[in-house]
This record gives C-alpha cells, sequence and structure tokens, in this order.
C-alpha cells in the first residue's frame, strides 16, 4: 500500500524538509515552510525483482516515439509553427507557437495577462483552430464581458472555468485543442496532492499534469503565472524549468504600454521583446515605440537627454530625465525610477569625482519617462548628462541625444551596435549624437576602408552628426558650450 508521508516545503525555493523550521535552511528565507502530505509511491525496489535494484528495471518494450532514432532522421517540418495572431508576440516567440509546446506567461496582477491571453485565444479560434480557454479567476460571465471589449474574436472559442486539473482532462480529450489557457496556474489543484491550492506543490505538480497533456495531445499550452512582490514568478523556480518558455509581461500600469520578453525560450532568441499598448479594446502593438516614447517630452527644460536603446535588435529611443535641487538637510537624497539605484549613484560619484560638478549636498532625483525600465550600461552618458544639464541649469539641445558606457575612471566606454542606433535617432529627426570616441574612430576606419576599396557611394553617409566623446568631463564641457540655459538658476 502506499505510504503517507509529511514533509515541510519551502514556498520560495521549493526545497523540501522533514522538520518544520522557522527559516528554510536552503534559502534562508523565514516562515516559508509550509506541511504537505502526499501518498509516497512504492519504492522502485519494492516493484523489481531484487532487493535494492539501484540501476536501470527490466526491459519492458518502449513505445514507437520513445526509440532513439538518429538526429539526421528527424523531421525538422513535422512541427510547424503556428501564428499567434499577435504579431509583438510572434516576434517574441520567435515566429509563433510550436505544437506540444508550453509557455508560462507571468506579470504583475493588472498588467493584462489575462487580456492578451483572451486575445490570441479568440482570435485562433476565429482563424478555425480549436481552443480551449480555463479560467480559475473569472467566471464564464466576465470573460464573456471582457471578450466584449476586444474585436474579432471567435465565437467558438470553448471556454470553461473550473480549478481542478481532473476536470479538464475530460474536454480536453473530446476537443483535441490547438490551444488551450489556463488563467492561472496558482488558482488549479490537483486530487493528487493534499495542499492547498498555489502552495509550490500544487503548482508543480498540476502543471507538470497539464503539461504532459499538452505533449500527449500535441496542444499548446498557456500557462499564466502571478508574480510576487520580489518581481519573481510565484510558485517560484519550480514552473521555470518544467515550460519551453517563459514570458513575462511588463511595464507600469499607470501607463498604456507594455514590454513582453522572453527569459527563456526553447525555441527561439530571449533578445526580442514586443512592445504593446493597452487601449480600450485590448492591446495593441506599437509598430515605433520611439514615437511612443518621445510623444511627450518636454524639449526645452533642463535635465532631459534621450538615449538610443537597444533591446535584442530594435532600437528604442526614450528619454531620462534628472531633477537636481539643493538638500535641505542633512544627507541628500538620491530617488530612482526606471534606472537603477546602483548605476544612479555610480554615476553621480564619478560626475562628481571626474567632472567639475558637485553634486555632494544636491538632492537627485531621476527616472526614465513613459515608464520604461533602462537597464543597458549604454544609457550611462545619457543619464550623467541628464543629471549635468539640471545641476547647469543648461538643456540638452532638442535634436542631440547620448549614448556610451561610463566607467569608474570617467572614460565613456564603447557600445554595441551603434549604426543601428544613429539609424533610429537620425529618423526621428535627431541631427547629433554624442557617441563613445572608440565608436567614433571606428566609424571613421570603416568609411575611409569602404571608400579605398570604391564601395564609398554605396557606403551610407548619415546626416547625424557623431560627436567623440573621451570621458565624462569632455561630455560636460560641450553641454556647458552647446546647452540652451534655461533661465532658473
Ligand atoms: P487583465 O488582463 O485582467 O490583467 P491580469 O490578467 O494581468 O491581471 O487586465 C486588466 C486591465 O486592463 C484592467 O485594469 C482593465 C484594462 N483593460 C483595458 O484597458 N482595455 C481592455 O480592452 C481590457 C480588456 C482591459
Ligand atoms: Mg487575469
Amino acid at each position: 500500500m502506499a505510504k503517507r508521508r509529511t514533509v515541510h516545503s519551502c514556498q520560495s525555493c521549493g526545497a523540501q524538509h522533514p522538520q518544520w523550521h522557522g527559516r528554510c535552511p536552503d534559502c534562508g528565507q523565514w516562515d516559508s515552510l509550509v506541511e504537505e502530505t502526499y501518498e509516497a509511491p512504492r519504492s522502485a525496489a519494492a516493484k523489481g525483482s531484487g532487493r535494492g535494484a539501484a540501476g536501470l528495471p527490466a526491459m519492458v518494450p518502449a513505445a514507437e516515439d520513445e526509440k532513439p532514432r538518429r538526429l539526421s532522421e528527424i523531421d525538422m517540418d513535422a512541427s510547424p509553427r503556428l501564428p499567434s495572431g499577435e504579431g509583438e508576440l510572434d516576434r517574441v516567440l520567435g515566429g509563433g507557437f510550436v505544437p506540444g509546446s508550453v509557455v508560462l506567461l507571468g506579470g504583475d496582477p493588472g498588467i493584462g495577462k489575462s487580456t492578451l491571453a483572451l486575445q490570441v485565444a479568440g482570435g485562433l479560434a476565429a482563424a478555425g483552430h480549436s481552443v480551449l480557454y480555463v479560467s480559475g479567476e473569472e467566471s464564464a460571465e466576465q470573460i464573456r464581458l471582457r471578450a466584449e471589449r476586444l474585436p474579432g474574436l471567435g465565437g467558438s472559442l470553448q471556454v470553461m472555468t473550473s480549478t481542478r486539473v481532473e476536470a479538464l482532462a475530460g474536454p480536453w480529450k473530446e476537443l483535441v485543442p490547438a490551444f488551450v489557457v489556463v488563467d492561472s496556474i496558482q488558482t488549479i489543484q490537483t486530487d493528487a496532492i493534499e495542499s492547498a491550492a498555489g502552495s509550490v506543490a500544487q503548482v508543480r505538480e498540476s502543471a507538470a499534469q497539464l503539461a504532459a497533456t499538452a505533449k500527449k495531445v500535441g496542444s499548446i499550452l498557456l500557462l499564466i503565472g502571478h508574480v510576487t512582490k520580489d518581481g519573481t514568478l510565484a510558485g517560484p523556480r519550480v514552473l521555470e524549468h518544467l515550460v519551453d518558455v517563459v514570458l513575462t509581461f511588463e511595464g507600469d500600469r499607470s501607463h498604456a504600454f507594455r514590454l513582453l520578453r522572453a527569459s527563456k525560450n526553447r525555441f527561439g532568441s530571449t533578445q526580442e521583446i514586443g512592445v504593446l499598448s493597452m487601449a480600450s479594446h485590448g492591446l495593441e502593438a506599437v509598430e515605433n515605440p520611439s514615437e511612443l516614447f518621445l510623444e511627450e517630452r518636454s524639449t526645452r527644460a533642463p535635465g532631459s537627454c534621450v538615449i538610443p536603446l537597444l533591446e535584442g535588435s530594435r532600437p528604442m529611443l526614450v528619454e531620462l530625465q534628472a531633477l537636481v535641487a539643493p538638500a535641505p538637510y542633512g544627507t541628500p537624497r538620491r530617488t530612482t525610477l526606471g534606472l537603477e539605484d546602483a548605476r544612479v549613484a555610480l554615476l553621480l560619484a564619478v560626475l562628481d569625482r571626474r567632472s567639475r560638478i558637485d553634486l555632494l549636498s544636491q538632492d537627485v532625483y531621476a527616472k526614465a519617462a513613459g515608464g520604461v525600465r533602462v537597464a543597458e550600461p549604454a544609457a550611462d552618458l545619457g543619464i550623467a548628462l541628464a543629471i549635468a544639464s539640471s545641476r547647469l541649469d543648461r538643456a540638452v539641445p532638442p535634436d542631440t541625444a547620448a549614448v556610451g558606457e561610463i566607467g569608474l575612471g570617467g572614460e565613456v566606454r564603447r557600445v554595441s551596435r551603434l549604426d543601428v542606433r544613429v539609424a533610429e535617432a537620425e529618423r526621428l529627426g535627431f541631427r547629433r549624437l554624442l557617441v563613445p570616441a572608440v565608436c567614433h574612430r571606428e566609424q571613421l576606419e570603416r568609411r575611409s576602408k569602404d571608400a579605398a576599396g570604391g564601395a564609398a557611394a554605396t557606403g551610407k553617409r548619415t546626416d547625424c552628426e557623431l560627436v567623440p566623446i573621451e570621458e565624462v568631463a569632455q561630455a560636460v564641457d560641450w553641454l556647458e558650450h552647446n546647452g540652451v540655459p534655461g533661465g532658473f538658476s
């Protein structure tokens, strides 16, 4: 008979311990162990022939798809991708869903995960695919209400509200859906395990059962997952290696635009991002993110600088803003939004020591406009210029952008793919770009080499003037000579 066992699982790292501890011995998280009981499977030794059988069990004939095959004999066309119908999602997936794959979509509550899933599910249903939408969070009426707002949804979409894995088996077998959405994995539970829905054991076991069914039937499974306060997918790491693709949907709820990224993708790159915006009738693709981000830019105020970021292969112009004000009390405040605290602190120290700007007794506020999160080191020069611009009360000219990483010595370092960034800045009407001097030299060398090779006529000459910057102090000097006085100091 199967034996009942009790373990204490950490809800943070998934480690299991025989006894309860106030603090997880594995990850150090306090008060994260929860008691769970499950039926221990009879051990292999008990089932097998001899006692202590540790190797592979006795030969059992393997099913056809379990036999080894030569790599060259595997047919690649056997699983063509299914485009989701949402261009931005397809871009992140690498060209559409792979049949039989499991995709996890995570994100903060209210960011638009259910909307995206319903839009994709409805679109596929309208295109004639069999689609099953399972919701453990919303009632069927709520789903219908939401669907009313989204145009072009197929009425043939099958909707089901259930929180039990077992209840899904029937419809899944009957419909043989091409696409299944489970919203959300934290609300689903299986009878095989006694612990509450949303606990590590439940999430792991339910997801494993669903994924196995998806693989067997050949359905694409989209699991929706919540994100905990510290930004990791709840039901933590346990899900990440179970699924083929992990997508995160991020953005600021008070802004319309959303970013879709892949942190794991077994079938494509994790470099690409999708940009969408939440409208009154669902999510829309944003073809030109730069235009969206620069829409509300105030071009005359000091303390702002535009940077050409690169997300995957996609250039995006983003505005960085800074406000420097004398600190009224002892320790000056440093507040950032959309930028890393550590990076801004480092740049403040570099500016303070390596240029003639003094920031020690100043409050500094810095943010990326539009709710974007900027992590690329290439933003350093732009952040430094925005801060210097506010401190000197001189605005960066509206047709100027800056890009470059800054080292602790104040040196401006190389960035990747300068040509792509320049082209995007130029497309949006920028006439001048402050760039690392190294990149500038390389660009000149390449041009002269092209000229020597007779390819000069074809080599694209940009109208955008590149200003080489060697050190951060040089950028500050440039700003002093070329900046537009703000008139508030
Ligand atoms: P939702 O998809 O429910 O978020 P999640 O599943 O990630 O928790 O998103 C809900 C938000 O989106 C809600 O605040 C309303 C808004 N919304 C729109 O602005 N337009 C729409 O067409 C829809 C359906 C929702
Ligand atoms: Mg939801």
